[in-house]
């Protein structure tokens, strides 16, 4: 089944987006939002937000972003994500792609944003060979990401509840070693901070945010 076939046509798709901002109230107030703003304040330059979902990003992106670029595979979240566009102050366009095929050229990206996405593409081998493709040299990419535990025991729950739980959250692998896969990509990992994302189940609580560049 194609990338765009897989989740966005199933009605959990739909209810997915229509409940999102809902489910992560409690959560990005109770710190998901600051690591969020943490993670986005090095953004700066064309900016490319990949699988932006309802837009929790928009609003956090500082003076130094000069044009905004928000990637959206996701009928349903593009629907939300358009309503809420408005919300920066910065020249900001809405495509529908998945990561791993970005419709824009080599080299034409300052900064690259994932939050929360890494978990959920099919394919996140081939979404950070895009990033490398559309960053330029010295570009960076900013992610906050949920990640396999570094707890033996943590891990082997997370491998044991990935498939119920990829169903609840829409396609969302709760035991991917992101770190390793950013590591053995083109880019280089530049700093990495490890924490928690609150209020959720022990199973997708293990966060890292950070930052990975492209030699210049
Ligand atoms: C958990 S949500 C995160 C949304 C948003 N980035 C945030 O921080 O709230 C995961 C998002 O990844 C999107 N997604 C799923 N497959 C994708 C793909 N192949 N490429 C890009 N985004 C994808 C989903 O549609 C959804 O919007």
């Amino acid at each position: 089944m194609t990338t765009m076939g897989r989740i966005y046509d199933a009605t959990w798709g739909r209810g997915f987006a229509a409940i999102y901002d809902r489910a992560f109230e409690a959560t990005e107030e109770a710190g998901l939002r600051e690591i969020r703003r943490a993670a986005l304040a090095e953004a700066s330059g064309r900016t490319i937000d990949i699988g932006s979902g309802t837009g929790a990003n928009l609003s956090l992106y500082p003076e130094g972003v000069t044009e905004l670029v928000l990637a959206e595979p996701d009928p349903h979240m593009l629907k939300k994500l358009q309503a809420k566009v408005g919300e920066t102050g910065i020249a900001t366009e809405v495509v529908q792609a998945p990561a791993e095929s970005l419709p824009f050229e080599e080299s034409s990206f300052d900064t690259a944003v994932f939050t929360l996405v890494l978990c959920t593409v099919p394919n996140p081998k081939v979404a950070l060979a895009e990033v490398a493709r559309i960053l330029r040299p010295g570009g960076r990419l900013l992610f906050v990401e949920h990640v396999r535990s570094k707890d033996a025991g943590l891990a082997r729950w997370q491998d044991r509840l990935e498939k119920p739980w990829r169903f609840l959250g829409d396609g969302c692998h709760c035991n991917r070693d992101t770190v390793a896969t950013i590591e053995a990509s083109r880019l280089t990992l530049d700093d990495l901070v490890q924490s928690e994302l609150p209020k959720t189940p022990p199973i997708v609580r293990p966060l890292v945010r950070g930052s990975a560049s492209l030699s210049a």
